[in-house]
């Protein structure tokens, strides 16, 4: 079990006082990937008009555009409701940036009340995340939108 009390004093004490965005999801995508267990890819995809462009993140290299009408981060950012997916094979539209992905949360990142981007991660684990994973996963986000 992720100490997510933990994590989010983690993301606070990196990102308090730090008025670089791009240094702060860098830093976030960072420290998931250090902390959480079994996972394959965590970083995020950036709002540009209507495409979701990749951001800082940590894995394999990824796709760079996807389109708000496709895979999980569109569902995400489209719908501004977090996706939890058991198995990603079972999502109609998913994107296998890496096909080694099982299953993956997105959770959407909003300022001032509209949507800016994701925070996605994959686990190549079917599923991987929990309801306590997407509580403590969106009050981490929560934590990091003050810092955008
Ligand atoms: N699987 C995502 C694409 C991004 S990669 O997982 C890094 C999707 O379906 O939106």
């Amino acid at each position: 079990m992720t100490d997510y009390p933990l994590l989010h004093r983690q993301l606070l004490a990196l990102v308090q006082d730090v008025p670089y965005p791009i240094a702060n999801l860098a830093n976030a995508s960072a420290l998931l990937w250090d902390t959480l267990p079994d996972i394959n890819w965590a970083g995020f995809y950036l709002l540009e008009k209507d495409l979701l462009v990749l951001g800082p993140f940590q894995g394999k290299p990824a796709c760079i555009e996807i389109p708000l009408s496709k895979g999980v981060c569109g569902a995400a950012a489209r719908e501004d409701r977090t996706q939890r997916v058991p198995d990603v094979h079972l999502f109609p539209g998913h994107i296998a940036c890496d096909s080694a992905s099982r299953s993956e949360i997105v959770i959407p990142l909003r300022k001032n009340g509209a949507v800016i981007g994701v925070l996605d991660i994959d686990s190549p684990s079917p599923d991987r995340f929990s309801p306590e994973d997407q509580t403590g996963l969106e009050e981490f986000a929560g934590i990091l939108e003050k810092a955008l």
